[in-house]
């Protein structure tokens, strides 16, 4: 895999003999990994097994302690071409306190240089009323509900979501669920860590369990 005419760009992720050390944890033992174009995922494991790791190693804000990854064909070390592929929406956080919802939804479009109607996906999530509050006075649900709406205006070929419906009330379950098939069905790709495994073959209909560094199948 290593050299360049085997990168393949129908894959949208591949891992071979990946390695990752966090401080004294291991948190991926020699793991291979292939993800096609298109295709929807579901990362699951228990609290601490490295989901939230694994998507960040995706989105190249960590570094393989050993082996190869690739994104869209692009090594996972050269950060600044796999951002241009991939959206990463963290468990929480990732807007900035002081703006309100819309000003950050704004600056996420002017960020990316894309256009989109922020008081529409303010809308379709919900939160029209809140448009102009500062986030830090927005509640957890609300925040995560911010972070969809960004999901639906930024709209990258490789969509990593961290446990899209956590703090969600039932309508907020749903909306997510609604935003997510939308990601499928433009045709990008969709890994997502999830608690709720029968909520996200909703929107994914691979699903792989993480545990002790090692990625099994599910069926
Ligand atoms: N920056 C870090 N430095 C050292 N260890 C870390 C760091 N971030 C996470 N870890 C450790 O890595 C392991 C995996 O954490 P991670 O957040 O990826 O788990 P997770 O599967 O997302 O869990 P959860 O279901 O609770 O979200 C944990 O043992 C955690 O303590
Ligand atoms: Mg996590």
């Amino acid at each position: 895999m290593s050299s360049p005419e085997r990168a393949d760009k129908d894959f949208a992720v591949q891992l071979r003999g990946a390695w990752l050390r966090l401080g004294r944890e291991v948190i991926l033992r020699g793991v291979d990994l292939d993800v096609t174009s298109g295709e929807g995922l579901t990362l699951i494991g228990e609290n601490g097994a490295g989901k939230t790791t694994l998507l960040r190693l995706l989105a190249s804000s960590l570094r393989l302690t050993r082996g190869e990854g690739r994104v869209h064909g692009f090594d996972l070390r050269d950060s600044r071409s796999v951002r241009e592929f991939v959206h990463l929406m963290p468990v929480e956080g990732g807007a900035y306190p002081d703006l309100s919802a819309e000003e950050n939804l704004r600056f996420a479009l002017r960020m990316h240089r894309l256009e989109g109607d922020t008081g529409a996906a303010l809308r379709r999530v919900g939160l029209e009323k809140a448009a102009g509050r500062r986030v830090r006075f927005l509640s957890a649900g609300m925040r995560k509900r911010l972070s969809l709406a960004r999901l639906s205006l930024l709209a990258r070929p490789l969509t990593l979501v961290d446990e899209p419906f956590a703090n969600l009330d039932q309508a907020g379950r749903q909306t997510a669920l609604d935003i997510l098939s939308e990601v499928r069905q433009r045709g990008q790709t969709l890994i997502l860590a999830a608690h709720e495994p029968e909520l996200a073959a909703q929107v994914a209909s691979r699903t792989l369990l993480l545990r002790a560094g090692l990625l099994t199948e599910q069926r």
